[in-house]
C-alpha cells in the first residue's frame, strides 16, 4: 500500500476501506508519511467527502491510535459536552462549573481554537498558571474530588485528531462533515464519559451553514456514538452572529465570568441554561427539562456556579484573584472605538468575518507555531436587531499589533442595516 494511491483514489472520488484508512492514519502517526501528503489526502476528502461507513471507520482509526480513558473510577454518570466550535463561544466555560455546581460529574477534554473559532484550552491558558495538563490519575481523582475537571486531550488520547487538528487548521481543511464528525466523536469516545452532549453550531460563523448539513454532521455524530452505546444528544444552535459580545481569550473569560455571575448577555445565558437542562436530565439529576433549567437559573443568580469555577481554577493551579478582580487581565495596547457609518436595525453581525477579524488582531493562531495574544479581540456593543445611530461606537477593537483601516473596513464589511425591525433570533433550531 502506498499514500499516493491513497491520495488518488481519495482524489478521484472513490471510497476508502478499512486498511486504507488504517494506513494513513498509522503512517502519519508514525511519522512516515509527511504532512504535505496527509494535506492533500485531507483536501480531497474535504472536496470528495466521505461515506457513512468510511467516516466510522476514521473515527475507529482514530479512537484506536491511543489509549481509551476508562472513567469507572469515578461513580455515577459522568458527562461531558462539545461544540463544533463558533465565535465567541465561550459556553464550555460556564456550562461546565454551572452543571457541577448542580450535582453533576464533569470530566472534560477540551480543544484549542480552529480556523477563525475559539477553543475553551486557549481561553482557560488565559488565566495565569492555568494547568491542561493532568495526568490520567489527576484527571480522575479531581472529578471525584470536586466534580470537574477540565483538561487538554492528553498526549496519548487520539493522537491521531492532535496531529491531524493542527494541519487541518492551517491547510484549509477544517470544513469537512466526515473530518469533524471523526475529529470529535473519536476524541469524545476515547475519553470515557457516559453522556455527551454536541453543540452543532449553524450559520455564517460555523464550520456548518446550513441547517441541512449541521443536522447530516449531528446525525453522524449521534449514530457513531450510539453504535458504541453511549447516550449522545445533538442540539443544533444558532452562530449567525458571535455569541455574547467578547471574542478574544481574555475577553472572553471575562464575559463567562459575568455569566457565572448572572449578569451575562442573554444569549449566552440561555444557551447555557438550554444545554444545560438537557445535561442534567441526562446525568439524571432533574427529571424533566423545565426542573433542570429552574435548578440552574438559581445556581446562576446565587453564585454557586461562580464558586465551582474558582474551585476548577485552583485545583488546576490557575491565579483565582483573576476570577474576582477581572480587571487583573492584561489589556491590549492598543483598543479603538469603531463608529457606525450606517443608521437602522442591526440585520447581520457576520460571524466569520468577526473570527477572521479577530485572528487578524493577534487572538488566534495561522499557523501551527504561532503565538496567541491573549488580550486581542473584538468587544461588540450590540447584537443582531438592535437599533444603532450613525456614529455610534458599534465595537471596540482590542490588539497589540497596530490597528490598521484595514481591520476596520473588515469590520464595517460585517455589517448590515436595514430600516424594518427584526423578529428575535431563535438560539435553539434542533434537538437530535
Ligand atoms: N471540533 C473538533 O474537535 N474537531 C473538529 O474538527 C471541529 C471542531
Amino acid at each position: 500500500m502506498n499514500i499516493i494511491d491513497i491520495i488518488e483514489k481519495k482524489r478521484d472520488g472513490y471510497h476508502l476501506d478499512e486498511a486504507e484508512i488504517d494506513y494513513f492514519i498509522k503512517g502519519y502517526l508514525g511519522d512516515e508519511i509527511a504532512d504535505y501528503q496527509i494535506s492533500a489526502l485531507l483536501m480531497a476528502i474535504v472536496l470528495q467527502g466521505m461515506d457513512e461507513r468510511e467516516t466510522a471507520l476514521l473515527t475507529k482509526a482514530m479512537m484506536n491510535s491511543g489509549a481509551i480513558i476508562d472513567l469507572s473510577a469515578i461513580a455515577g454518570i459522568k458527562c461531558d459536552k462539545h461544540s463544533t466550535g463558533g465565535v465567541g463561544d465561550k459556553v464550555s466555560l460556564v456550562l461546565a462549573p454551572l452543571l457541577t455546581s448542580a450535582g453533576v460529574k464533569v470530566a472534560k477534554m477540551s480543544g484549542r481554537g480552529l480556523g477563525h473559532t475559539g477553543g475553551t484550552l486557549d481561553k482557560l491558558e488565559a488565566i495565569p498558571n492555568f494547568n491542561i495538563n493532568l495526568s490520567t490519575t489527576e484527571f480522575i481523582n479531581q472529578v471525584n474530588e470536586i466534580g470537574i475537571a477540565i483538561i487538554g486531550q492528553t498526549t496519548n488520547l487520539v493522537p491521531a485528531d492532535k496531529k491531524l487538528y493542527a494541519l487541518r487548521d492551517v491547510t484549509g481543511t477544517v470544513q469537512s462533515i466526515p473530518l469533524i464528525a471523526s475529529s470529535i466523536m473519536s476524541k469524545k469516545l476515547a475519553s470515557g464519559s457516559d453522556a455527551i452532549l454536541l453543540d452543532v453550531k449553524v450559520g455564517d460563523g460555523a464550520f456548518m451553514k446550513d441547517l441541512h448539513s449541521a443536522t447530516i454532521l449531528a446525525q453522524t455524530m449521534v449514530n457513531i456514538g450510539k453504535q458504541l452505546n453511549k447516550d449522545i444528544k445533538a442540539v443544533i444552535t444558532d452562530m449567525n452572529q458571535p455569541l455574547g459580545y467578547s471574542i478574544g481569550n481574555n475577553l472572553e473569560v471575562i464575559e463567562a465570568i459575568a455569566t457565572l455571575h448572572g449578569q451575562g448577555p442573554k444569549d449566552l445565558e440561555e444557551i447555557c441554561l438550554s444545554l444545560g437542562s438537557l445535561m442534567l436530565v441526562q446525568a439524571q439529576k432533574a427529571s424533566n427539562t423545565k426542573e433542570a433549567y429552574d435548578i440552574l437559573k438559581t445556581n446562576l443568580t446565587n453564585e454557586s456556579a461562580f464558586l465551582k469555577f474558582i474551585e476548577l481554577v485552583a485545583a488546576q493551579n490557575g491565579d483565582t484573584s483573576y476570577l474576582t478582580n477581572p480587571d487583573k487581565f492584561a489589556k491590549a495596547n492598543n483598543i479603538k472605538p469603531i463608529y457606525s457609518k450606517n443608521e437602522g436595525y442591526l440585520k447581520e453581525i457576520n460571524a466569520l468575518k468577526m473570527g477572521h477579524l479577530s485572528l487578524e488582531l493577534g487572538a488566534g493562531r495561522k499557523t501551527k507555531e504561532d503565538q496567541i495574544d491573549y488580550s486581542a479581540g473584538i468587544v461588540l456593543t450590540k447584537k443582531i436587531g438592535n437599533y444603532v445611530r450613525k456614529n455610534e461606537i458599534i465595537a471596540y477593537l482590542h490588539s497589540n499589533k497596530t490597528i490598521t483601516e484595514a481591520h476596520c473596513l473588515m469590520m464595517d464589511e460585517g455589517l448590515i442595516y436595514q430600516d424594518e425591525s427584526i423578529a428575535q433570533v431563535e438560539l435553539i433550531k434542533k434537538i437530535i
